[in-house]
């Protein structure tokens, strides 16, 4: 066996592993009984342990050292400069204290979901400080250059810094505040038809119908019911989604299950053949998140899809329906105005979201900001970029899942992913003769192709930044997303 198959095996192992946790972890979210959250915690923790242990084992340091001296293909060179680099990462941290985060984000999730359901910030405070500590200290095991921040951004956007988000941020401030003043002085629309009584098992038949056409393989995953709509993955060829449905409210299910379905097309996407290995996984959170957007966005929220679609959705929901047009439906799924929660958010207001989660975040890193003045801060904040006021817990600091989780530096690959999803879209118009077209008649397969070819089948085979200017001829631009912003509620709002 050559050292190369030796380095494929060990990594396969490895992601097995991996794969078995995010199987717990899907239950855990989807199924499991609420008596089992202790012995899963210790199940979850003790996988963490097992896969960073043989990750960072001297063995895979030394498969990776002799590798560096063999001739290898673009591919195998892509796959094991990037597994000495998460190695080098992982060996900073020492297994003891992975389990022990893994322990402590156990407790912080249970004692969040308390908290959340008694609107009470203060449940949750203890265990959040204890797992801002730990990661505190991950910054300092990783290392990091000008902000310790910089170290948790990198975990989840490979070379992102906070200098570069002081610009992306900055542009969101200095363009898009204005634009959006703009649309509020303006004539307002109406959204009411998305509050109406929707039947249950039509939305849940629906939005199977709706994966189905956008591509997604029902024999390669399944989608299930979770109140925080996520996609996980065990392999290319399982790929689960789960969605939210409001009997209330259509939105909560089609823009879940868009958004889902855009993350799941990704991850069937990627070639089976390297799994395990990092050009067999994506590349990074804010590339997944482009893709998941733009089909949210840049396809689900615009007219062109919903001349070919609203057809099917009023003769499923004809009394609530049958009187608006697609054009109506098009301007309520827009719809700009502040609001509490992100998830709900539209897609302008939705970024100042981000940018607090993201001064928030920097704060705490800087220790400028305790977790005891954090739900104050967090009013504050809500008030001076949404003139929001907040009126408890749950529809203010605890509306996330992820510091519970321990993920600070996730939430700027939200906005980060939206901005690459705009200048994706822009270039796969271009690129594509009939893309729109095709679009509007119920067919997005082309779309889909390009997405394989160009980003899909590459998983981590390039930087984020050699990917984009690959595809697009430059690397991330926020312009793009400011014209097509300007340009689609322009027509909106008859600016
Ligand atoms: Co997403």
């Amino acid at each position: 066996m050559s050292t190369y198959q030796k380095f494929t095996e060990r990594m396969q192992k490895i992601a097995d592993i991996s794969h078995a946790s995010a199987l717990l972890q899907w239950d855990q979210e989807v199924y499991m009984p609420p008596k089992s959250a202790r012995r899963r915690a210790q199940q979850l923790s003790t996988l963490a342990g097992m896969a960073h242990e043989m990750f960072t084992n001297d063995e895979t340091g030394k498969l990776l050292e002799s590798l560096a001296a063999t001739n290898l293909s673009e591919i195998e060179k892509a796959n094991v400069l990037n597994a000495k680099d998460e190695y080098e990462k992982n060996k900073k941290v020492p297994t003891e204290f992975v389990e022990k985060t893994s322990v402590a984000v156990s407790r912080a999730f249970q004692s969040w979901d308390k908290a959340k359901k008694a609107k009470d910030f203060s449940i949750f405070a203890p265990d959040l400080e204890a797992l801002l500590e730990l990661k505190l200290q991950e910054c300092e095991y990783l290392g990091y250059e000008d902000h310790p921040y910089n170290a948790q951004l990198d975990i989840y956007e490979k070379n992102m810094t906070v200098a570069k988000l002081e610009v992306m941020f900055g542009q969101v401030k200095e363009q898009l505040f204005p634009f959006i003043e703009k649309i509020y002085k303006a004539p307002q629309v109406s959204d009411e038809l998305m509050f109406q009584d929707y039947d249950r098992d039509k939305q849940w038949a629906y939005g199977i119908e709706f994966l189905q056409q956008m591509g997604y393989d029902m024999d390669a995953g399944r989608q299930d019911v979770s109140s925080h709509p996520f996609t996980t993955n065990f392999s290319a060829t399982d790929v689960r989604v789960t969605t939210r449905i409001n009997d209330q409210d259509l939105s909560e299910m089609l823009w879940s299950t868009i958004h889902e379905g855009g993350h799941a097309l990704y991850e069937q996407g990627l070639k089976d053949d390297y799994y395990g290995l990092p050009t067999g996984s994506y590349l990074t959170l804010g590339i997944h998140e482009s893709q998941s957007r733009l089909w949210e966005n840049n396809v689900g929220r615009s007219l062109n899809f919903w001349q070919g679609n609203f057809g099917r959705l009023q003769e499923i929901f004809p009394k609530q329906l049958s009187k608006y047009t697609a054009e109506d439906f098009f301007k309520a799924m827009n719809k700009v105005q502040p609001s509490p929660i992100r998830t709900n958010a539209d897609e302008l207001t939705y970024h100042f979201h981000i940018l607090i989660r993201y001064e928030i975040e920097k704060e705490l890193f800087e220790r400028k900001l305790q977790v005891k003045d954090l739900k104050e801060k967090w009013n504050a904040m809500y008030k001076k970029y949404l003139n929001w006021e907040v009126k408890d817990d749950a529809e203010g600091v605890l509306q996330d899942i992820h510091w519970s989780h321990g993920s600070f530096g996730y939430f700027p690959t939200y906005s980060i992913g939206s901005f690459y999803a705009a200048q994706f879209y822009h270039q796969a118009v271009q690129d594509v003769h009939g893309l729109e077209t095709g679009i509007q008649a119920k067919d997005s397969s082309k779309l889909l192709q390009w997405l394989r070819e160009k980003i899909h089948q590459h998983g981590k085979l390039y930087t984020a930044d050699e990917l984009c200017k690959r595809v697009t001829g430059e690397v991330l631009n926020f312009d793009y997303f400011m014209q097509y912003a300007v340009q689609k509620y322009a027509t909106i709002y008859a600016l």
